[in-house]
C-alpha cells in the first residue's frame, strides 16, 4: 500500500532514512486514523481534519528529539514494554511528595528503592487560580503550575526519570478546560468560533432534556450539569464543578487542538497520557451521556496520532465506569487493541474491598469472571485506591448472581467503610451521598479503609497490616501495571487538616492526598514498625513478580469457581507453566484441594512468596493461613 496523502513539507525535507519511517508509520496507521474520524465526523470535515492531522504529525515528528526518537524505535522493537511484570506505578502529587519538580529528582532513589518504573504526577499544568479541583481545571496547556517548576523543569525531570528507567505519567484532561483556559475566555468574549468550541444552550430547554437522563458527578457541591453564564448569555455544559467548561468533541477544531497538546507533551517527555474523565467525552441526548461509541472513534483516531508521530507514547483511559462498559476502553468489536494501552481496573479495585468486607469471594469470582478478556496487547493499571473517592461499582445483575441486592450490598459497603457497620473498624469518609441513587461514595487512604486507624489492639493492627499486605497481592497479582498511591507504601494517614486549606472544605477527597511524611518514610527499613512491615511486603511481592513471566499482561487471569469461600482462586496459564494465585480473605486459616491442584496439572510446588515447597497430594488440602496469598508455580 503506498502513502495515502502526499507527505508535509517538513517531512519531505529529511533525511531520506527518517522520512522513510514517517512514511511507513502513516501507511500502518492511516486506516486506524481514517476509520475513527469516520466513526465521528462529516466526510468533509474529516477529510480536512486528516491533513491537518498529518501536518501536526509531521511537524511533531521533525521536532522530536533524537532521545526520544531512539526510544520510539526501541519501542516500536518492543511494543510490550508496558506489560512487563517488572513495571511498578506510584502516583503523587508533585508538591505534597517532593514539593517541587526539581524537589522529584531528589528522591528519585527513593523511587528507584521501590521499583518504580511509572510515576504519575497528578494536575501540574497551569490551573485556574483558586479551586482548580486538585489541577483538574487547567488554564493552560503549555505552561508547568508556577510553583512547581517551569516547561524546561519538566522536560529535565522527564528525562532524568528516564534514564533512572521511569516513564512519566501526565493526565490529559480533555474533557474539559477551566472557565479561565483562553479558549473560554474567547468564547466568553463573543468569538464565535470559540464558542463552539463548548456546548452551549440560549435556554433550559436542551438541558432539561438532557438532565433527565444525566446522573450526577458532585451532587453535593456542584449539582446540575450546566451552568449559566452570563457573558456567554448562555447554559453551558459543566459536568463537574462551574468552572470546568465541558469541550465539544464534535467540533473537529477540538479535535486538532488536543492532538497538538498531545504532541507538544510527548515531545516534552510524557510518555504515558492518562486520558482524564474520558468516558464522559460525548454527548447523546436520553442516554447518561457516558461511553458513547464516539468516544471510542475518537481515542483510536487521536492513538493513531501518536503512533505516527511519537510511538513510545502510550495512552491510558480513565473511565471509571461499570463493568460491562469497561472493556471497551481497551477496545472490544472493531475497535478491538486500537484505542488505549492502558485502563483503569475499577472492577477489580471495587472486588478487592467488597472481598475484604464480606470475607467472602463469591461476587468478585463471578463478576470477574464475566468479564471479557482483554485484548492480548493491552493492560489494566491494578489499583486498591486513588485520589479519587471509591464508588461501588457493582452491576445489579451481578449482585443477583449471588444471591445479593445491588442496592443494598452497596449501601453495606458504605456502611462498612465508613465505620457506621456494627465491628467495622474502617474510617472512611462519605463523599456525595446521592439521595436519588442511594450512592454514597466513600474516601480514606488504605491507612483508615483496612483498619489501621482505629486498631486499638495489637492484633487488629496487625490484622489490618496483613488486610493491606493482601489487599495488595490482590492488585501486584492481576497482571497490568499495579499502581501505588503514594504514602500507601508505609502505611500513611489520613491528613487530618484536610478540610483546612481554602478551597477543599467541601471535597473530602483531600483526606486521603496527604503531604508525604518523610519522617515515616524513614522508618521503612524498621519492620519492627507498622510502616517498615508494610513496606518491606510491598517490596517483597513487587520483586518476586518482577521475576515471573506468569504476570506479563498478555496472560489473561481465569478466575477458579472457589472451593472455600474465603479464598480467591486465579490461574495464569504461561507457556513457561502456569502460576495458580490463593487469596485467603479471612482471618483464619482456610483450604485449597490437593486433588484440584493435580487437576490443574501441578504436582509438586513451590509458593514464590514465601520460597516454602509444599507437597501435593490428592488426599489432603493446601493451607491458606489467614490474609495470606500464595503465588504457586510448579518446581
Ligand atoms: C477525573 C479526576 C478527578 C476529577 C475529574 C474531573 O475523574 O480523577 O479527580 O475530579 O476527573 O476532572
Ligand atoms: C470521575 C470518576 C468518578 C469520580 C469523579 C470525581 O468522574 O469517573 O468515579 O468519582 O471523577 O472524583
Amino acid at each position: 500500500m503506498s502513502a495515502p496523502l502526499d507527505l508535509p513539507a517538513v517531512v519531505r525535507e529529511l533525511p531520506a532514512e527518517l522520512r522513510q519511517t514517517f512514511e511507513l508509520r502513516v501507511e500502518r496507521w492511516w486506516p486506524d486514523l481514517r476509520s475513527g474520524l469516520a466513526g465521528v465526523y462529516r466526510e468533509d470535515e474529516a477529510g480536512v481534519l486528516e491533513s491537518r492531522l498529518l501536518r501536526l504529525a509531521a511537524r511533531a515528528y521533525t521536532e522530536r528529539n533524537p532521545e526520544l526518537r531512539r526510544l520510539d524505535e526501541a519501542r516500536t522493537l518492543e511494543p510490550d514494554w508496558f506489560q512487563s511484570p517488572r513495571m511498578l506505578g506510584y502516583a503523587a502529587y508533585a508538591d505534597r511528595f517532593a514539593g517541587t519538580l526539581a524537589g522529584i529528582a531528589e528522591r528519585l532513589d527513593y523511587l528507584r528503592e521501590l521499583g518504580v518504573t511509572y510515576l504519575h504526577l497528578m494536575p501540574l499544568l497551569q490551573p485556574r487560580p483558586g479551586d482548580s479541583d486538585g489541577g483538574y481545571a487547567v488554564a493552560d496547556y503549555r505552561s508547568v503550575r508556577g510553583d512547581l517548576g517551569s516547561m524546561a523543569d519538566l522536560r529535565a525531570l522527564a528525562k532524568q526519570l528516564r534514564s533512572a528507567g521511569i516513564s512519566l505519567v501526565l493526565d490529559l484532561v480533555l474533557n474539559h478546560v477551566a472557565r479561565e483556559h483562553r479558549w473560554a475566555v474567547a468564547a466568553r468574549e463573543g468569538d464565535r468560533r470559540y464558542r463552539d468550541y463548548f456546548h452551549w444552550f440560549a435556554d433550559r430547554q436542551l438541558p432539561d432534556e438532557y438532565e433527565r437522563t444525566l446522573p450526577e458527578v458532585f451532587p453535593d457541591f456542584a449539582p446540575g450539569t450546566f451552568t449559566w453564564d452570563d457573558s456567554l448569555e448562555a447554559w453551558v455544559w459543566t459536568t463537574f464543578n462551574e468552572f470546568q467548561w465541558d469541550l465539544n468533541w464534535s467540533n473537529p477544531a477540538v479535535f486538532a487542538e488536543f492532538a497538538d497538546l498531545v504532541l507538544f507533551l510527548a515531545n516534552a517527555g510524557v510518555e504515558v497520557l492518562r486520558l482524564d474523565a474520558i468516558a464522559f467525552l460525548w454527548k447523546r441526548l436520553g442516554t447518561n451521556c457516558q461511553n458513547q461509541p464516539e468516544v471510542h472513534a475518537l481515542t483510536q483516531a487521536l492513538r493513531a496520532v501518536v503512533r505516527i508521530a511519537c510511538p513510545a507514547v502510550v495512552l491510558k483511559a480513565e473511565a471509571i465506569v461499570a463493568p460491562d462498559d469497561l472493556v471497551h476502553y481497551l477496545g472490544k468489536g472493531r475497535h478491538r487493541g486500537k484505542v488505549s494501552d492502558l485502563a483503569y481496573h475499577n472492577t477489580l479495585m471495587v472486588q478487592v474491598w467488597s472481598m475484604l468486607a464480606t470475607r467472602d469471594v463469591l461476587l468478585a469470582t463471578r463478576t470477574l469472571q464475566r468479564l471479557p478478556a482483554i485484548p492480548p496487547t493491552t493492560a489494566w493499571i491494578t489499583y486498591l485506591r486513588c485520589h479519587d473517592d471509591i464508588g461501588w461499582a457493582i452491576d445489579d445483575a451481578d449482585a443477583g448472581s449471588v444471591g445479593l441486592s445491588g442496592p443494598a450490598h452497596r449501601a453495606f459497603l458504605s456502611d462498612f467503610y465508613t465505620g457506621a457497620f456494627p465491628g467495622s473498624l474502617s474510617r472512611g469518609l462519605v463523599f456525595q451521598a446521592n439521595p436519588a441513587t442511594g450512592d454514597r461514595r466513600v474516601s480514606g487512604m488504605t491507612f483508615s479503609l483496612a483498619g489501621l486507624a482505629a486498631a486499638s489492639t495489637e492484633e487488629d493492627q496487625r490484622r489490618a497490616v496483613a488486610r493491606i499486605v493482601l489487599a495488595h497481592a490482590i492488585v501486584l497479582g492481576w497482571g497490568g501495571v499495579p499502581v501505588l498511591w503514594m504514602g500507601d507504601e508505609i502505611a500513611l494517614p489520613d491528613d487530618p487538616d484536610w478540610a483546612g486549606e481554602p478551597g477543599h472544605e467541601d471535597d473530602n477527597r483531600w483526606s486521603h492526598r496527604p503531604r508525604m511524611d518523610w519522617e515515616r518514610a524513614a522508618q521503612r527499613h524498621d519492620v519492627a514498625t507498622v510502616p517498615g512491615t508494610v513496606y518491606a511486603a510491598l517490596r517483597h511481592l513487587a520483586a518476586v513478580r518482577s521475576t515471573l513471566p506468569h504476570f506479563h499482561a498478555s496472560v489473561a487471569p481465569q478466575v477458579l469457581d472457589p472451593s472455600d469461600p474465603g479464598v480467591l482462586a486465579v490461574l495464569r496459564q504461561h507457556p513457561e507453566g502456569d502460576l495458580l494465585a490463593l487469596y485467603n480473605v479471612t482471618e483464619s486459616a482456610r483450604t485449597w484441594p490437593g486433588g484440584r491442584t493435580l487437576d490443574l496439572g501441578f504436582e509438586r510446588i513451590s509458593d514464590t512468596l514465601s520460597g516454602a515447597s509444599l507437597e501435593v497430594r490428592a488426599d489432603s488440602d493446601l493451607v491458606v493461613g489467614a490474609y495470606t496469598a500464595l503465588w504457586l508455580v510448579a518446581r
